[in-house]
């Protein structure tokens, strides 16, 4: 048998210059990555209609809406559907569990909100706190397929994550706070190989405050109430285990996190990844203390306790840097992005912060302190499953960065580690970019690119994200973009890069969150705000707006996920 960390090195090296596809293409999960079932299909032309659109070999059902009652519960589907993850029950391929991330709600009080303008009719009443706080967290669906079709069942694993739901920590932080209070904002997040969740929380700041001081206390307030301190982090929860106190994992640090991906090889410390979705916000790595080994109790809540967090630095000679976030990493501020107050004589992160737990829990500051790369909105980090390398997905243009992110509709970006994975050095490169239609393109076009996922033939399915402000042709730099879509991108051969539309989502929405199931015979999605910008469609003839899932003029548009296949 090959080593391990030979077959990783051997397979890493093809990163950047193309990848060998050899029989040791398996990925932590055991799938064989050199077919994809999806295989070949139409690619689809910019939608711009109030419809999922998919080539013509495909079709969808909706697997849960908003409001939906959960069978065998008293409670209901979430609002705004996110990342999704699936996990197999048995080997029959009709039985499994998906988890699902409801990410957020815009304040009813405030001027639009779709959530507000629905309220009434998919929950009976004018929205309240109390229904935000319900609707916004994680579900939890026991799925079964019959005749091709995925239904939720009445089962104990059917059930709902919220505000309320009791989680507590690891790590350097919250050390004392027992109970913290449920999740909120769960945006993306990843599966891992000892079949649990990390879904993360991203915009807390909308509900809770977001500043803490260089104690890493926070303070309780917001449209939410809360301790803003307890929110902002790298969940685990386990699916099959309704006994099972989920965790927030404090070493992954406190941030407006889009998600984490993990790259684990047996004997080898764990690896996560992750982006703060904010202009200026930073990349980071997690490399776990413990050294992973297969099992799932051995791992489950703890592998992620404990280990190093680093900030990247992107030097503009396609080489990078990690900045470990610890007390003795010298002091080294970016000039015009936000830092604590720094003390006469300072010289290190430890002579300002007053413990680990604190500076993990300011880490956006903290990363200013020591130097870190100001990027253009990282959102998805995957983690390609043949050579090792990682996708970041910067969705917009920075503001600072050392100009390295001006592209206005987006880039993914692919990094390669030195080494075994666990030092300091990587180099970068710019894969693929987001941009306006020029003839050169010939239409195959993308902007604002989000959620990333490969096939088993290690290509990229990409999930875009302009934001709902931008859509329905308000602005015109994005007019040649219709509406939100998924595409299929090569990530080798002679079309490598070039997108290839695969779905355009209803008007003034977002499709995030895809995951296969475990044949790979469906591709899970989310369809994420339909309306957003102007609620409910109120004329067959309206651009503006949406019906979505029922098409039906004056209907109130609801966000859900749907089961894609072929016909
Ligand atoms: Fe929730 Fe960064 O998208
Ligand atoms: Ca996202
Ligand atoms: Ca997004």
């Amino acid at each position: 048998m090959m080593d391990s960390r030979r077959t990783f090195l051997k397979l890493f090296g093809a990163g950047l210059t193309g990848a060998t596809w050899t029989a040791a293409s398996l990925d932590a999960f055991g799938r064989d990555h050199r077919t994809s079932p999806f295989g070949r299909f139409t690619p689809i032309r910019v939608g711009r209609e109030d419809a999922l659109r998919l080539p013509p070999e495909f079709t969808y059902d909706v697997v849960a809406l908003w409001g939906d009652r959960l069978p065998g519960t008293t409670d209901r589907f979430g609002f705004n559907a996110d990342f999704t993850a699936f996990f197999p029950i048995g080997t029959s391929g009709h039985e499994g569990v998906l988890w699902v991330n409801h990410e957020y709600i815009k304040d009813p009080k405030q001027p639009f909100s779709l959530y507000g303008q629905s309220a009434p009719a998919v929950l009976g009443h004018e929205a309240t706190v109390e229904d935000e706080l319900t609707d916004i967290g994680g579900s939890v669906l026991h799925l079964r397929r019959t005749n091709g079709r995925w239904t939720v069942v009445a089962s104990p694993l059917t059930r709902r994550f919220n505000v309320r739901s009791r989680l507590t920590a690891t790590g350097p932080a919250l050390r004392d706070a027992g109970d913290v209070g449920g999740t909120l904002a769960n945006c993306s997040g990843c599966q891992t190989p000892w079949n649990t969740v990390l879904s993360c929380e991203e915009n807390f700041q909308d509900v809770v405050p977001e500043a803490v001081d260089t104690a890493g206390r926070g303070t309780i307030g917001g449209r939410f109430n809360r301790n803003g301190a307890h929110f902002g982090w790298v969940c685990e929860f386990d699916p099959f285990d309704p006994d099972f106190t989920p965790v927030k994992h404090t070493a992954l640090g406190r941030f407006r996190h889009e998600n984490v991906t993990l790259r684990v090889t047996p004997g080898a410390p764990a690896v996560a990844y992750m982006g703060d979705d904010r202009t200026d916000g930073h990349v980071y790595r997690f490399v776990s203390s413990a050294r992973y080994e297969p099992g799932r109790q051995r791992n489950r809540g703890s592998l992620l306790a404990d280990g190093r967090l680093y900030a990247a630095v992107f030097h503009a000679d396609g080489t990078g840097t990690w900045r470990e976030l610890t007390a003795a990493t010298p002091l080294a501020p970016n000039a015009a992005s936000p830092v604590p107050t720094v003390p006469a004589g300072a010289r290190t992160l430890g002579d300002i912060y007053a413990n680990q737990g604190a500076i993990v829990t300011d880490a956006f500051r903290a990363s200013n302190l020591i130097g870190a790369t100001e990027c253009g909105r990282p959102e998805d980090l995957e983690v390609h499953p043949v050579d090792g390398s990682v996708f970041i997905a910067f969705t917009a243009a920075a503001e600072r960065g050392a100009r390295l992110f001006s592209n206005l509709y987006g880039e993914v970006w692919r990094i390669a580690e030195d080494g075994d994975g666990t030092g300091l050095h990587f180099t970068w490169s710019r894969w693929c970019a987001g941009g306006p239609n020029t003839t050169a393109r010939g239409g195959a076009i993308f902007a604002a690119p989000d959620n990333m996922l490969f096939d088993r033939a290690g290509n990229l399915w990409l999930a875009c994200d302009m934001s709902s402000s931008v859509l329905a042709g308000d602005d015109p730099r994005y007019a040649a973009f219709g509406n939100n879509g998924l595409f299929f991108v090569p990530v080798t051969g002679p079309t490598s890069g070039i997108p290839q539309q695969f779905a355009s989502g209803p008007s003034e929405c977002e499709l995030t969150g895809p995951s296969w199931s475990a044949d790979d015979s469906t591709l899970f999605l989310s369809v994420q705000h339909p309306g957003e910008a102007h609620g409910v469609r109120q004329s067959r003839a309206d651009s503006r707006g949406s019906n979505w899932p029922r098409g039906t003029a004056g209907q109130t548009p609801r966000p859900g996920v749907v089961a894609i296949r072929r016909r």
